[in-house]
């Protein structure tokens, strides 16, 4: 029984509804016997005010700009760690110890190849296809070749389900690359690191050796823990509701990335790059600041704002810093991040956006770095979806493993039509 108890009056009753303590952060209201009890549901379009599960992997503070994985922070975990050793701590609640994360990195490792049948797969697309929709249609159709780790109910099952896709992602994202400038598929390589690995498979040809640039695989494997996990968030949300029906989890992975391309979420660090690359030179920035402000024009501030950041997204503040190791190590100089630097300096000290509590989040830096190491901006999502990936095996494995897990079904409040009799169409 909780101790603290809410009280509802509605239709002249009282009801009380016990508040659940977590181990930090708000409390929750447990309704889930409120329509039982009173015939009425709550309303929360958005779910701006709704837990929608219990979970232990990711806590943020949005007030403070606080980002733990399982209790570390963001910043420490992205000077520390590495990609793999996140993946470990996110999936297994501890960081590895030194036997554990071989044992860890010596499995992924050997699943990063993919069934040869695939490679006839991408043959499928168009070559100027969206990186994100091959995404989408590749990962999907794991599940029509990995049939041996489809019973979720199988705790092996779910495990190497888990490895494979987490193992997979960056072979499929290369070849998404591959494909649509036309040039071979490249295999991994097991003596390479995860990151690494991903780099060569992307930027290397078969024609001669590709030499990993140390400054750029740990710039890429810290930008893959900042995208890593992210609590309950849309795409999250997605693969939790999808996998609550009991879908194989190549299928609930395959609707996050769908919903990840959105560009008012994994789809801001292409749109914000754009947005950069559109606004030039900082002379142009107070024309999109008014633009941005002016509510009869779509137009936002891409990678400003988030749903629940109103403080700096601190994994912003790790890639701003990012950006500068990165231009010092490939000796290449960008334009556009002055310009995000002095839109961001400029945007913060505006009334509209401070009121707001608008600051950049994780997407306005990325793509200045990923330009610079040799991306397209068409890549940058797909690259969200790779290191997100991990975050959504974790979630989909800690709700399966939930024994209060049931199917996602929320209702409505209906406005429709009430019941009427229909009418022949010699009477209309
Ligand atoms: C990600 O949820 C996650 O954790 C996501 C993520 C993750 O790791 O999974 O962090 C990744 O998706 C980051 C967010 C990337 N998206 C963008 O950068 C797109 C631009 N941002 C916005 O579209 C917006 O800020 C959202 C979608 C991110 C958040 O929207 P909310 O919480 O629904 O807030 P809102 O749209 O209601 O905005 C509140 C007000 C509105 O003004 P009013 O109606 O109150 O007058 O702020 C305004 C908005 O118009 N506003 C902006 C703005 N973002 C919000 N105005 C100008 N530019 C912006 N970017």
């Amino acid at each position: 029984m909780a101790d603290k108890q809410a009280k509802l009056e509605l239709g002249g009753q009282t009801y009380e509804f016990p508040v659940l303590e977590g181990s930090t952060g708000p409390d929750v209201v447990d309704i889930r016997k409120l329509y039982g009890s009173t015939g009425a549901f709550t309303f929360d379009p958005g779910y701006k005010s709704t837990a929608s599960c219990e979970s232990a992997l990711t806590y943020i503070d949005g007030q403070e700009g606080v980002l733990l994985h399982r209790g570390y922070p963001i910043g420490q975990l992205a000077e520390h760690s590495s990609f793999m050793e996140t993946a470990y701590l996110l999936l297994n609640g501890e960081l590895p110890s030194q036997q554990e994360y071989e044992d860890f990195n010596y499995t992924i490792t050997r699943h990063t190849m993919l069934h040869d049948q695939l490679n006839t797969f991408y043959q499928g697309f168009r070559r100027d296809a969206h990186p994100m929709a091959i995404m989408c249609g590749v990962v999907g159709a794991l599940s029509a070749f990995y049939h041996d780790s489809t019973d979720i109910s199988d705790p092996e099952h779910r495990k190497i389900s888990s490895h494979r896709l987490i193992a997979k992602m960056p072979t499929i994202a290369a070849m998404a690359y591959k494909y649509s400038v036309g040039q071979p598929f490249m295999q991994p390589k097991n003596d390479l690191s995860y990151t690494g690995n991903f780099l060569r498979m992307t930027f290397g040809v078969p024609a001669e050796e590709y030499e990993v640039i140390p400054a750029v695989e740990k710039a890429m494997d810290r930008i893959f823990i900042l995208h890593a996990d992210h609590e309950q968030n849309a795409s999250t949300s997605t693969v939790r509701l999808a996998g609550s029906s009991g879908a194989n989890p190549f299928a609930c992975i395959a609707a996050g990335i769908a919903c990840l391309w959105g560009p008012a979420h994994g789809g801001a660090n292409e749109a914000a790059l754009n947005m950069l690359r559109e606004i030039g030179t900082p002379d142009r920035i107070p024309h999109y600041i008014e633009r941005a402000k002016d509510k009869n024009d779509p137009f936002r501030l891409m990678g400003f704002g988030h749903r629940v950041y109103k403080n700096y997204d601190p994994r912003a503040t790790v890639m701003q810093s990012t950006v500068r190791e990165v231009f010092d190590a490939l000796n290449v100089k960008d334009p556009v991040f002055e310009t995000a630097l002095q839109l961001e300096e400029i945007a913060l000290s505006d009334p509209y956006f401070k009121e707001k509590k608008l600051f950049p989040n994780v997407d306005f830096y990325s793509g200045i770095i990923l330009s610079a190491i040799g991306f397209p901006t068409t890549m940058f999502t797909a690259l969200f979806a790779l290191a997100r990936t991990v975050g959504w095996v974790a979630q989909w494995n800690e709700m399966i493993s939930d024994p209060a897990q049931v199917i996602g079904r929320p209702r409505q409040l209906y406005t429709g039509p009430v019941e009427r009799d229909y009418v022949p169409l010699s009477e209309r």
